[in-house]
C-alpha cells in the first residue's frame, strides 16, 4: 500500500507519469468516468480549505467515485479528544482512500501509520504540501513546456509557506534549475529545506527585492504570508504587504514569464495582474484537480 506524505514519496518517473495520465484526463475525460466506481474518498481537513478540499472530492466524482468526510476538526470527534490515529483507522473502516489536513507538522504520516488505506498528506502545518506541488509542475510543464532549465523566483512567506517546501523538493531533481528566494529576512526557507538544496547542488541565491529579480525569472511563485503560523499578530501585520505583485512591477519582466500562486491570495497580487496573459494561478486551479484524479487512480491502483 502507498501512501503520498511527502514530495520525496514519489520517483521523478512516477512523478512524470502522473503529469501524463493529468494531461490525457484533460484531453479525453469520458475514458475515465468509471474508473473508481464504488470507490470512496475521505477528505480529513482539520484546517480551512477551499481549493484543496473541493478539488480532491471533485476529483473523486469526475472518476465515478464518492466523498465523505469534515471539513473543521470542531465537527470531529476531534473535539472531543480523539487522536489522529484513532480517527485514521476508524474511517479505513469506511472508505478506500483518505485526504488529510492538519494544522499539526506529521500528522498526516502518524495517520499513515494507523490506517489500513492510503493516505495523501494534503498539507500539514507549515511543513509540506505534496498535492499543491503535483499541480505546480503539471502547470508549469504545460505553460513552459519542460520542468528544467529554468530560474524560478519563490516569493513571500519561505518560511512557513509549506508548498515552497515541497516544490523546492521536486524542482531540485531537474538539470538547469535556478532559485532566487525573495523574501524577507525573518521569513527565509527553514534550514532543513536549506540543506536539501546544498545537498542536490542546486544554484539559488537569496534577496530581499522582488523588483532586483524579476528580468531573470522564468516563473514567479508568490505566496500568502501564512498569518495562522505567526506567534504575534503584530509581527505579521509588519510583513504581510512585504510584497506585492503589480502591473508596473512586471514591466521588466519577460515576456513568457508564468506567475503561479497556490492561492488563497490576500493582497500579494493586485487583481489588475489578473489580465495580464502570464498570470497562470487560475489555470493552475484548474491543474489540481487533473492531477488529484491522477494521483487517486495510483494510489488506488486503478490504472
Ligand atoms: C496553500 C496551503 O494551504 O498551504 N493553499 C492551497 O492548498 N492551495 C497556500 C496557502 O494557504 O497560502
Amino acid at each position: 500500500m502507498r501512501h503520498l506524505i511527502d514530495i520525496q514519496d514519489l520517483s521523478t518517473q512516477e512523478i512524470e507519469h502522473l503529469i501524463d495520465v493529468a494531461n490525457d484526463i484533460m484531453a479525453n475525460p469520458d475514458k475515465y468516468a468509471e474508473k473508481c466506481r464504488r470507490k470512496k474518498l475521505a477528505t480529513l481537513f482539520y484546517e480551512p480549505s477551499t481549493r484543496t478540499r473541493l478539488s480532491f472530492e471533485s476529483a473523486m466524482l469526475e472518476l465515478g467515485g464518492s466523498v465523505i468526510g469534515f471539513s473543521e476538526a470542531a465537527s470531529s470527534s476531534a473535539a472531543k479528544g480523539e487522536s489522529v490515529a484513532d480517527t485514521a483507522r476508524t474511517v479505513s473502516c469506511f472508505a478506500d482512500i483518505i485526504a488529510m489536513r492538519h494544522p499539526k507538522e506529521g500528522a498526516p504520516l502518524v495517520a499513515s501509520m494507523a490506517a489500513s488505506i492510503p493516505v495523501i498528506n494534503a498539507g500539514d502545518g507549515g511543513h509540506k504540501h505534496p498535492t499543491q506541488t503535483l499541480t505546480d509542475l503539471l502547470t508549469i510543464s504545460r505553460v513552459k513546456g519542460r520542468l528544467g532549465n529554468m530560474t524560478v523566483g519563490l516569493c513571500g512567506d519561505l518560511m512557513f509557506g509549506r508548498t515552497v517546501h515541497s516544490l523546492i523538493g521536486a524542482l531540485s531533481r531537474y538539470e538547469g534549475i535556478r532559485f532566487v528566494m525573495i523574501s524577507p529576512e525573518e521569513l527565509t526557507i527553514p534550514d532543513y529545506v536549506q540543506q536539501d538544496i546544498q545537498k542536490s547542488n542546486i544554484p539559488y541565491r537569496e534577496t530581499r527585492s522582488l523588483e532586483e529579480a524579476m528580468p531573470e525569472l522564468d516563473v514567479l511563485y508568490m505566496t500568502r504570508v501564512q498569518r495562522e503560523r505567526f506567534f504575534n499578530e503584530a509581527d505579521y501585520i509588519r510583513l504581510k504587504d512585504s510584497y506585492i505583485l503589480t502591473p508596473e512591477k512586471l514591466r521588466t519582466a519577460k515576456e513568457d514569464l508564468a506567475i503561479l500562486h497556490p492561492l488563497p491570495r490576500v493582497n500579494e497580487i493586485s487583481t489588475a495582474v489578473d489580465s495580464d496573459p502570464r498570470a497562470c494561478y487560475f489555470k493552475q486551479v484548474l491543474c489540481g484537480k487533473y492531477i488529484r484524479m491522477a494521483l487517486i487512480m495510483m494510489l488506488l491502483e486503478v490504472e
